[in-house]
């Protein structure tokens, strides 16, 4: 039996849809109660636990083989914290799987996680990571770059900024790099793994989609999707900074926090060809797969 933790989630969803089209059982775990289609299906349960609460953990772990372990949060609030979630939760999950005799976990990590308190939300996955790697669990670790398909927020909200704005901002000049992944390739690669898990245990693999693009031509892509005229403003960081911790402080979902345009300023790509040299096909390409966003 598989656990997979975060189901409810973007990349949770997407995934949890490939494995209902498989034999065995997969038990999600949910910590709120606000998703019963998760309810249904042949081979799907759900029961109720939270990454925080290592007690809640046993009784989802029991029977379990394999853990799929998403959950993260991405955006910090009240007590749902980047290390209370990523780093300690990341540690419960394992202790449990420990625990519980799982013989394989497959943990989601991120491209650029690293040992650096510049930039929590990479600090703290790579905090979960250690904690994989130091279980003593045979694992797999993935390490995407940015995903984008339906239900994505940096596309979709980057879309929402240019259809209600005459004039788009780009932040600093514009030249970081990401390399986008489709999330039905990242479920690939996931799928890849449970399958074929051997090759690619005790290790991180690093995946991204088949281009490495500025944040610049990301917005030129989206504009270009969505058939619109925009004129483009590059903003200083020196600016963006006070007014993005003052979105945070007044807006209730804010475009951008300042975690996130801490790592603006980081590339965040892969091996351009990781894809197809790992997992043996061709990713797509981003401006074949946001027709979401119109
Ligand atoms: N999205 C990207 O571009 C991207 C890129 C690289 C890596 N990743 C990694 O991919 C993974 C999935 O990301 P995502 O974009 O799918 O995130 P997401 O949409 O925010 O989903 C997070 C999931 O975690 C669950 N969750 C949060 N707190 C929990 C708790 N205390 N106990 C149990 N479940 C809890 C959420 O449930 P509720 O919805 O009920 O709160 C949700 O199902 C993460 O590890 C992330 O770091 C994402």
């Amino acid at each position: 039996m598989i656990l997979l933790t975060g189901a409810t989630g973007f990349v949770g969803g997407h995934l949890l849809e490939e494995l209902r089209k498989r034999p065995e059982v997969v038990r999600c775990l949910v910590h709120r109660s606000r998703s019963p289609e998760l309810l249904r299906g042949e081979n799907v349960e759900a029961v109720q636990g939270s990454v925080l609460d290592r007690s809640s953990l046993n009784g989802p772990m029991r029977g379990v083989d394999t853990v799929i372990h998403l959950v993260a949060v991405i955006r910090e609030k009240g007590p749902a914290t980047f290390q209370s979630v990523n780093h300690l939760g990341t540690r419960n999950v394992v202790q449990a799987a420990r625990e519980a005799g799982v013989v394989r976990f497959i943990h989601m990590s991120a491209n650029g996680a690293r040992n650096d308190p510049h930039f929590p939300y990479l600090l703290s996955k790579w905090q979960g990571e250690e904690e994989v790697r130091g279980s003593g669990l045979p694992y797999a670790i993935l390490r995407p770059s940015i995903i984008f398909g339906e239900g994505d927020e940096f596309i979709t909200v980057l879309a929402d900024l240019i259809k209600k704005l005459p004039v788009v901002p780009i932040i600093g000049r514009g030249t970081t790099r990401l390399q986008p992944i489709w999330v039905h390739d990242v479920v690939r690669c996931l799928v890849a793994i449970l399958d074929r898990g051997d090759s690619f245990l005790g290790r991180e693999t690093t995946v991204g989609g088949p281009q490495q693009l500025t944040y610049e031509q990301i917005v030129d892509t989206i504009i270009s999707v969505l058939d619109v005229k925009r004129w483009r403003v590059h903003v200083p960081l020196s600016i963006m900074k006070p007014l993005v911790r003052l979105g945070e402080r007044v807006l209730p979902y804010p475009p951008i926090t300042s975690a996130e345009l801490g790592m603006l300023e980081l590339d965040n790509i892969a091996a351009p060809d990781a894809v197809k040299e790992q997992f043996g096909f061709d990713p797509l390409p981003l401006r074949e797969g946001i027709d979401y966003v119109r």
